[in-house]
Formats: structure tokens, C-alpha cells, sequence
């Protein structure tokens, strides 16, 4: 449809003009090209919200929906989509035409910081997720842009370490998802990771951005880079590289036009490249949108209704021993914890959002049974840097990096953070250049010992009354925060008084990054809980019907930019979970966390539910899931080991995680998550696909059709209990003799099904040649070997409840 337009424009843009497009204006959009009248592409984060312009804190709000994880713990691929399409409505809000996302990359260690924004360690299962999540985004005109591709599994050291993968793995696990988004979603972008793939930047690799994605899978739509993460001018736009981002350009511009004429970029492929860009801009709506940028907040109530919904729809329960669903209380309910009041509703780095509005756990029980039926005690801390300070602050900036004369700009903020992209300072400062003074009045609660806290991509130091408390300015060094350009937080200790004023101030200078262009500060104020806090949760628990533990994690450590360094609940959680626990049987313990902690606990602990990051409606959503309004729906999308050490990564050998002289070598092969538990014969304390519910499921029946293309399978699923519940069905395939290792079992399908009690439901599942087939590196193709395979239904990768046989000829089948 958009041909000719196309093809017309770009015979009348100049070398000039093809090359302006391949490259951003500024951080979030690409130049306009007012002469022919050619409008102005905007992108804007995801994929859990559309957060708009500016930095990652202080923006326009927007609706916050669940994380990946939790979305991958749905296994509902309808789901997904209905989240696609009210995410292009948010997009819409924020003046954007392309959403950053979704985020796909595989669950390969439990350490990656940014597994809550991936859906699972399987590739089917992230597959259909994604294909739900771009159908519903692309359907309402919004691009999608999956990333990051490919082979960005890990934080450390991500934006120059080579993933060491052999061919196998990438076409089975890790392109798989990928291969999806292009052939059965259509997504119109892709986002090149930061990592070097077998030695070669992603970005620069013609073998994936041209030869898989394009010439395999048959991809019409952009490629941009991850942000910085291009580093070249002929290299990249040759090996398929469309868009260098952020803006103004660092390697294109000039560089790409004395290329073109140097003959290193054919003017075939810079055309190619900038019809690409058109074409997106065609599809969604940004050819010709000359309208001025404008964000705004659009606190839907069907978005509200959608996230309380999808919140409870991801929610896994691990186990119960019948407390779950609650009634409704006779005596108080203890609500203890660090998260109980803090509303834990997304993961850290990019894809943080300002949300509209958030309900904290607490919110959400005392919105259903009254605040006076509620005993709350937060029992001990779980923070990783001391909590933000909400204050009027004052932030003075100063166009040296000395804070002399006078400033150049004032502002204020309403939290101690800020991440500032240029334009800083309405743009008065040089951005690499530049100081600020932060100051705000503490009054403390309480008298004693508080812990102030800072760290800083730039150089930091705070101040309490004008005495030097925490430095992160002489003794800066890289840490892992802030994408690792910021340094770990400095903590100074000062005993203050209950009721007294102090000024705390900060001071900031900017630092110069060869990498990533920003500059920031996150600066807390908290105060040390010891074994008296403990005790008096353990007091109310004993007093209580029920006591509610709210623990877990947050977006400081299930974050973008660094990877977690063990598995266990930080601070004392675990302490507070057996004090709890002892204190009162009827212990409900509600995890969030962006994946699996070891539970030492767990025996003592009447139910277990894994809650995520469920968004803005976080409180209700659980509160809905305790007292059985909502059902627990989801299932595990990542194995739970027993200990850090039985995870697939936990090899001796530093160069298979974390990565050693800039190589991060994937020896596990094709043998991640379940695949690596089964093959190892370690048992999981929850496997792959696990979660109860509050009725009963039973399978039977199964039957195989062979069809011309592979074979069917018919199932019967009966809701064997009292309740009207989902459950769901997930089909394994297993190769019992072939010529290269092969997992005992690969999901291949999957349905989730909601049955009335005592209802059966015959269901059928298709499954093509290449559901039984390998990627055969030396034919270049996908080979089903001739012989018996295992056909299994089950309700988790462990609990399998019938199989049959299905035999298979030798095929090819293409790439
Ligand atoms: C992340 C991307 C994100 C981009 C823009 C990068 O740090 O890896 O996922 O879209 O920043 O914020």
C-alpha cells in the first residue's frame, strides 16, 4: 500500500536526507524532514508502560502493567494482547509512535537483573506470549520493537561482553522468540542488544541482523540499536543496522555521508536502510504527523480493571495447605513485612515508569476489610540502598563542574533522585559539564542512629547540616548501578533527634562516560531494624487469625544494569519469615521478587504466593487472590531451584557466569531451566510450570492423530474439584534416540482452560514437523530424525499426567 509513497519520497530525498533518518534527533525521537513533508518517528520505553520523554524518573504518569515475569507466569497469550492493545493507547498518550518492547530475551541464570522484564527461561512459552503482546500493540497501529537481539542474558558488563553461543542454541532457545515476533506477529522493529555475539556487536553483525533475520525469517521492518550501542559508521548500516539511536548521532550524520561517497555504503543499501525507516514510519502513522509533541496522563478505568486483572491472572501459588482463600476474618489479620506498605510494582532501569497511582498491599487489604481489622508491623528492611527522602528539594545547577558563581538554572524536585538526560537545566549546561547543589529540610520521626546513603553516575557528596556524611566524590568508582556508570552506594551513619530540622544537601558533579550519556544521583535516608523489630512481628503474628508476610525483593534489585549475586531474600527476611511463621501457623507468605529465593523456610509457611511485580494495582490484585475473588492463575515461568548452586549457570568455571575476559561462554548449550534440572537429575523445590489453584484438575484420555505435517493430540481436562477454576495443559515432546543430546522434554504447546466443577473439556493440540525437530547445524536446516517420540500433557514440567507415542519419517524443513 505505502510502495509508491515510499519509493517516491526516497527518489527525491538527497544522500543528506536518506542519511538524517538512519539516526536519532534526540534520546527518544529521529529528525522530521519538514521539505517533503516527512514527519517526526517517537519512540518511548516499555514494556510494562509507555513512560513518554525525559529521563527514567519525575515523568508524565502513565499506567503501570504487570512485568514480564508475570505476564510469563499468565501463560495466556489472549492476555498478552489485551495488554498490547491498552499499551498503544498509553503509547498514543505520550505523543510516541513505537513502543520499546517487548523484552524477550531467555531466563538463562537466576542472577540476570533483568529477568522480571523477560517472560520465562522457555522459548515457546515466551513465543506466544510475545506474539499476543504484538498483535495487541500492532493491531492499534503502535510498532513493537523486540529486544534485545540477541544474546543479552546477563547485566555484567553487558554493553562489551562477547555471549559465547553455538548455533544450535541460539536457533532453538535464544533466536527463537525473535523468530516469532518476525514470522508470525509481523513486528515492524527490533532493538540490537548491547553484548557481542561470538566476538561481533550485535549491531554490526551481519550474520543475525542479515542473513537470520532478514534472509531466514524473511524481516521488512527497522533494526535500531540498543542505546550507545552502536559503534561504528559502514560497518553497522552494512550489516543491517537501520537506525543508530539515541540522538544527536554519534557515528552517522557526516561520517555516513563521506562513507556513501567513499564508496564503504553502496547508496542501494542506504537507500534500503531509509526506505526501512519509512516503512515503519508509514505503518505507524508517523510519516506524516507534523504535530506537536504532547504527553499526557490517561488514568483509564478499563486500564485499571485490565492490571487488577492481569495482576491476579500471574499470580502463582506454590503451595497451600488450606488457609488459601481466606474468609472473612474473625479476628484481626497481622500484615507484616518490608513490602506490606511499600507498593512493589515494577522492576528497576528502563522500563521504571512514573505510574499513575499505586496500591501497596496494606492499600488493598484495608480497602477490603477496614484499616481497624489490620495489625501491621514491617518486622526488618529490604532495601538495597537507603529509601528515598520525598521532600521539597531544591536543585541549583551551575555551568562548571566546580558549583562557582551563581547558578544557572533552578528547579524542584519532589524526590531525592534524579536521572537527567539532556537537555539539563533547560538545557544551560553543557551535559558533560556541569554541577548541581540538591538541598531539602529532614525531620526525623525518631531519635537515634540513621543511615544516609548516596550513589551517583557522577561525582556526589552529602551533607547534614554541612557536615560531610556519605562521599561518592573522591573515592568514586564503577559499581553496579545506573546501567554500571554509577558507583555502589556510600553510607554514612549520624545519630539525629526526634522532631529537629536538618538541612541534608548534595552536592553533584557531572562525570564524562565513554558509554552511556547521563548523569545521576539517588540519595536515602533510613534508619537500622534489629532483632526488637522482629520480635514485636512475631508478637503481633501471635495475636492474630492470620498473619500476612509481605516479602521479597524490589525494583533496586530485579533491575536493569546489574545482576543479583545470590538467590537468598536480602536483609533479614528469613529470619522474619521463621519468627512469623512459628508465632502463628496460619502464615501466608506472599513473595515479590522478579524470580526464585531460596525458601529455608518453606516447611513451616501454611501457604506460599509468588506475587511478582504486578503493576499499579498491585494490593488489589493480591487481596483479590487471598480471599478467592480472583483465582491464583498463573504457573511458574522459570524453574525455582533449591539453592543458587543448582541453577544452569552455577558452573565452576567464571567464563560460564558471570563472563571472564569479556567472554560469557553459554556451555550448557541447549540444557537451560528445566531442560538442565531434568538432564542433571537435580529436583527443583518448584519446577517449570507449577502453581496451584483453588480446585482440582485431572487429565485422561489422550489420543494421537498423525497428520501429514507431524501429528495431533486430543486430551481430556476435567475440573476434578469444587470450584470453577483454570488450569493449564502443557504439551512436552521428547526425542527418545537421537543422534545429538536432546532435552527429555521441550514444551511445544500449551492452553490454558477455565472449567465450572465437574466440567471436562476434550482438547486438541496441533503439533507441525518442527515441534519434533533439531536444528541441524551441519544441513543448515531444522531435521526431524526418523523414530519414537514421547507425547506427554501435564500440569508442570515434573508432573506429567499421561503420554503416548508418536513416530516421526526423516524431514528437512527450512530455516
Ligand atoms: C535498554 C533498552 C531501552 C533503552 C532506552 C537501554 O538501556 O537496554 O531496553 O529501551 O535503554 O531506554
Amino acid at each position: 500500500m505505502h510502495t509508491t509513497t515510499i519509493e517516491t519520497l526516497l527518489d527525491e530525498m538527497t544522500v543528506e536526507e536518506q542519511v538524517s533518518l538512519l539516526a536519532g534527533e534526540d534520546f527518544w525521537s529521529l529528525p522530521p524532514i519538514p521539505r517533503l513533508g516527512i514527519g517526526k518517528l517517537r519512540v518511548t520505553d516499555g514494556p510494562n508502560g509507555a513512560r513518554g520523554g525525559g529521563g527514567l524518573v519525575d515523568n508524565v504518569p502513565a499506567a503501570a502493567f504487570p512485568v514480564g515475569i508475570a505476564l510469563g507466569a499468565s501463560w495466556n497469550p489472549a492476555l498478552t494482547e489485551e495488554v498490547g492493545a491498552a499499551l498503544a493507547q498509553e503509547v498514543r498518550s505520550k505523543g510516541a509512535h513505537v513502543l520499546l518492547a517487548p523484552t524477550v530475551n531467555i531466563h538463562r541464570s537466576v542472577a540476570n537483573g533483568r529477568n522480571f522484564e523477560c517472560y520465562s527461561e522457555d522459548p515457546e512459552l515466551t513465543a506466544a506470549l510475545l506474539v499476543g503482546y504484538i498483535r495487541g500493540l500492532q493491531g492499534a497501529g503502535v510498532g513493537a520493537t523486540i529486544k534485545h537481539f540477541a544474546g543479552n542474558e546477563s547485566e555484567i558488563q553487558r554493553t562489551t561482553m562477547s555471549s559465547e553461543v553455538d548455533e544450535r542454541s541460539l536457533r532453538e532457545i535464544y533466536l527463537r522468540p525473535f523468530e516469532d515476533a518476525v514470522k508470525k506477529a509481523g513486528s515492524w522493529a527490533v532493538m540490537s542488544s548491547y553484548n557481542r555475539l561470538n566476538g561481533t556487536y550485535t549491531s554490526e553483525h551481519p550474520w543475525l541482523l542479515t542473513d537470520v533475520l532478514r534472509g531466514d525469517w524473511g524481516f521488512d521492518g527497522v533494526v535500531m540499536s540498543d542505546w550507545f550501542g552502536s559503534h561504528s559508521t559502514s560497518e553497522t548500516v552494512n550489516a543491517g543496522l537501520d537506525i543508530e539511536m539515541p540522538g544527536p548521532t554519534r557515528d552517522r550524520g557526516d561520517k555516513l555521508v563521506a562513507a556513501v561517497a567513499a564508496g564503504e555504503v553502496s547508496p542501494e543499501t542506504l537507500r534500503a536502510r531509509a526506505g526501512n525507516v519509512l516503512r515503519l514510519m508509514a505503518r505507524c502513522g508517523a510519516l506524516h504527523d507534523t504535530d506537536p509533541h504532547e504527553e499526557v496522563a490517561n488514568d483509564l478505568p478499563a486500564h485499571r480493571a485490565l492490571i487488577r486483572r492481569a495482576g491476579a491472572e500471574g499470580t502463582v501459588l506454590l503451595k497451600n495447605t488450606g488457609v488459601l482463600p481466606l474468609g472473612k476474618p474473625a479476628a484481626k489479620i497481622a500484615v507484616i513485612g518490608p513490602n506490606a506498605r511499600e507498593a512493589r510494582i515494577m522492576g528497576g532501569g528502563s522500563a521504571q515508569i512514573t505510574p499513575h497511582y499505586i496500591v501497596s498491599p496494606w492499600d488493598g487489604l484495608a480497602a477490603r476489610l477496614g484499616a481497624e481489622s489490620l495489625a501491621y508491623a514491617p518486622g526488618c528492611t529490604n532495601h538495597r540502598w537507603e529509601p528515598l527522602a520525598k521532600a521539597d528539594i531544591t536543585v541549583d545547577f551551575f555551568a562548571n563542574s566546580n558549583l562557582e558563581g551563581e547558578p544557572v538554572h533552578s528547579e524542584t524536585m519532589r524526590e531525592s533522585q534524579a536521572f537527567w538526560v539532556p537537555p539539563i537545566a533547560g538545557g544551560k549546561v553543557d551535559p558533560q559539564d556541569f554541577s548541581a547543589r540538591l538541598a531539602w529540610t529532614f525531620t526525623p520521626e525518631r531519635t537515634g542512629r540513621h543511615r544516609f546513603g548516596i550513589h551517583s553516575a557522577g561525582y556526589s557528596r552529602l551533607f547534614v547540616d554541612g557536615r560531610l556524611v556519605a562521599d561518592a566524590h573522591d573515592s568514586w568508582t564503577a559499581g553496579r548501578t545506573f546501567f554500571e556508570e554509577g558507583c555502589d552506594e556510600v553510607v554514612g551513619e549520624i545519630d539525629l533527634e526526634a522532631g529537629r530540622s536538618y538541612t541534608v544537601s548534595v552536592e553533584f558533579v557531572a562525570r564524562k562516560s565513554e558509554m552511556l550519556a547521563f548523569s545521576a544521583f539517588r540519595a536515602g535516608i533510613g534508619r537500622p531494624l534489629g532483632d526488637a523489630e522482629i520480635a514485636a512481628a512475631a508478637e503481633i503474628a501471635r495475636n492474630a487469625e492470620t498473619a500476612l508476610l509481605f516479602v521479597g525483593r524490589s525494583g533496586e534489585w530485579d533491575t536493569e544494569g546489574s545482576d543479583l549475586q545470590n538467590m537468598r531474600l536480602p536483609g533479614r527476611q528469613d529470619d522474619l519469615i521463621a519468627a512469623v511463621a512459628a508465632a502463628n501457623p496460619r502464615t501466608v507468605v506472599v513473595l515479590q521478587t522478579g524470580g526464585p529465593v531460596e525458601m529455608p523456610w518453606l516447611e513451616s509457611a501454611a501457604a506460599v504466593l509468588q506475587a511478582w511485580y504486578p503493576g499499579q494495582e498491585c494490593g488489589n490484585a493480591i487481596a483479590d487472590v487471598l480471599f478467592g475473588d480472583a483465582e491464583p492463575g498463573g504457573r511458574l515461568p522459570q524453574s525455582f531451584p533449591v539453592r543458587w548452586e543448582d541453577n544452569p549457570t552455577q558452573s565452576q568455571d567464571p567464563e560460564v557466569y558471570p563472563g571472564l575476559d569479556g567472554k560469557v561462554r553459554y556451555e550448557e548449550g541447549v540444557f537451560i531451566g528445566y531442560r538442565h534440572y531434568e538432564a542433571k537429575g537435580i529436583e527443583p523445590l518448584f519446577p517449570f510450570g507449577h502453581g496451584l489453584g483453588y480446585t482440582s484438575f485431572a487429565l485422561s484420555d489422550m489420543d494421537l492423530i498423525p497428520t501429514p505435517d507431524g501429528a495431533a493430540i486430543d486430551v481430556t481436562l476435567e475440573n476434578t474439584g469444587a470450584r470453577r477454576g483454570s488450569s493449564v495443559v502443557q504439551l512436552y515432546v521428547g526425542d527418545r534416540h537421537a543422534s545429538v543430546p536432546r532435552p527429555a522434554r521441550e514444551l511445544r504447546d500449551f492452553a490454558k482452560e477455565t472449567l465450572e466443577p465437574g466440567e471436562q473439556r476434550r482438547l486438541r493440540f496441533d503439533l507441525p514437523a518442527r515441534a519434533f525437530a533439531f536444528y541441524d547445524t551441519d544441513a543448515k536446516q531444522w531435521r526431524v530424525e526418523a523414530g519414537e517420540f514421547e507425547v506427554s500433557a501435564g500440569f508442570s514440567a515434573t508432573d506429567i499426567r499421561c503420554s503416548v507415542t508418536a513416530t516421526q519419517t526423516d524431514a528437512l524443513l527450512p530455516r
